[in-house]
């Protein structure tokens, strides 16, 4: 638990920092770097780039797998999560295109893509660390509640409730937020060797409660992260509301 927000942002991106730092990358083995959308990591960029920029890091050698991906967004569209990456934080440090992997919410086949993400996850060694944010309903990248705990990259319709969330991002119109998307599942996050959820602010208290003080459930899918050797819950105080 951290103050504010800046201070549980600054607590995160060093940690990974430190950890990109201290990993000696092999070409069989890269730092591989799961990472998520929204408002709760934007900070976390905002800091690593400055760092980046300071020459306190580098991403030349770091492989990023994104969590999620809207079905039907243009990629160039604003919202898009492929968007958000490169506005917020790949363009702005020197990590090599080629290593970045965004689930393509256009791809022909859906389920072929799908499924050729966790191959390309498992090719490039397994994810080292998984950065996530969670839903006000405490999903974990687009894991809605229901979702199973043994849940792989896949398809998923959104909540109701998620698509009145993010309808903040598509003008306050829930019309033109998209009713699909493809996300990693629980368990390919529950996989990585590290996971870090970052859960800030009053809207999040509920969530941060049932998923850390309540028994583990498909319900609140982050819960799963109770079963993870190396999880940890980076809050601010603000989302502590209910704990
Ligand atoms: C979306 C994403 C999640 C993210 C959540 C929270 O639903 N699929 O991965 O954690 O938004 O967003 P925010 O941090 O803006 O509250």
């Amino acid at each position: 638990i951290r103050d504010n927000v800046e201070a549980a942002s600054r607590y995160v991106a060093n940690y990974i920092i430190d950890r990109v730092n201290h990993f000696r990358p092999t070409p069989e083995h890269p730092f591989v770097l799961g990472l998520p959308t929204g408002s709760s990591p934007m900070g976390v960029y905002k800091i690593l780039v400055q760092k980046y920029k300071a020459g306190e890091v580098s991403f030349r050698n770091v492989v990023t797998f994104n969590m999620d991906e809207y079905i039907g967004l243009p990629r160039d569209q604003e919202q898009s999560y492929h968007t958000f990456m490169w506005k917020n934080f790949f363009s702005h440090v020197d990590v090599l295109p080629s290593n970045v992997h965004i689930l393509n919410g256009n791809a022909p086949n859906l389920e072929a893509e799908c499924i050729e993400y966790e191959q390309a996850i498992k090719a490039a060694g397994g994810i080292d660390l998984f950065l996530a944010g969670i839903g006000e309903d405490g999903h974990i990248a687009f894991n809605e509640p229901g979702s199973s705990l043994a849940s792989r990259t896949r398809v998923k319709t959104l909540a109701y409730d998620t698509i009145v969330a993010n309808s903040r991002f598509f003008d306050d119109d829930i019309e033109r937020v998209p009713r699909m998307a493809l996300t990693v599942g629980v368990q390919t996050v529950l996989e990585a060797r590290e996971v870090i959820a970052i859960v800030l602010g009053p809207r999040k208290a509920l969530a941060l409660q049932r998923c850390v003080e309540e028994p583990v459930n498909h319900m609140w899918t982050l819960s799963s992260l109770q079963m993870h050797p190396h999880a940890m819950t980076v809050c601010d105080e603000n989302a502590t509301g209910e704990l």
